[in-house]
């Protein structure tokens, strides 16, 4: 990796400024569709954190924040499905409003189970907020009922995304140089 993590990017894709507007306008959406309602945030770490993190800034509404860590067989760009739970819960979600934000829906495995595993648990409702959104993806039938960006079918990294848990930290989202992952 070059000391300047611009340097091992293809193209920026969002901006700071743009990914800023985008979120406050997702959360404004939110606000008005939970009206009345007290939501809880279950943050999916670690690719979702700073989204969520600007994201419940923005909601301007009560919400109860918690966190899950989870991660999927499979390398470092694509995952195979089986999930495995490495931080569960901390509060009660039983029949509570849930909503869960991650960083991006791919093949829309990991969000598939974890909606089935969080119902298991007797949410009332639960939806899916994404910072971006990949349709051409999908492998199994998984719907964002929230998604700041829809972006094309390339390796993106910065504002939580990581490869081989670089680049989180970048302000941006920009697309990864093949050259970068296929020497990984
Ligand atoms: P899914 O289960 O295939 O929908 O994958 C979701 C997970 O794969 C995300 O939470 C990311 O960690 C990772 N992922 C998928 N696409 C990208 C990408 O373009 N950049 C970084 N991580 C990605
Ligand atoms: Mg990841």
């Amino acid at each position: 990796m070059n000391t300047n993590m611009m340097d091992d990017l293809e193209e920026v894709l969002y901006t700071k400024e743009e990914i800023a507007e985008g979120v406050k306008r997702v959360a404004a959406q939110i606000r008005n569709d939970y009206a009345g309602r007290q939501l809880v945030c279950v943050g999916i770490l670690k690719g979702g954190f700073i989204f969520m993190s600007d994201l419940v800034r923005e909601m301007d509404m009560p919400a109860e924040l918690d966190f899950m860590v989870v991660s999927s067989y499979g390398n470092n760009t694509t995952s195979t499905g089986a999930l495995i739970i490495r931080k569960e819960l901390t509060c009660d979600i039983r029949n509570r409003d849930v909503l869960i934000i991650e960083d991006i829906v791919d093949s829309g495995r990991t969000l598939s189970y974890l909606k089935e595993y969080l119902s298991g648990r007797g949410a009332a409702s639960i939806r899916i907020c994404a910072l971006l959104d990949k349709p051409s993806g999908r492998k199994v039938e998984l719907e964002a009922d929230y998604s700041v960006f829809e972006c094309e079918n390339k390796f993106v990294v910065g504002y939580g995304l990581d490869f081989a848990e670089k680049y989180r930290n970048l302000p941006l989202i920009g697309v990864l140089k093949p050259e970068i992952y296929k020497k990984a």
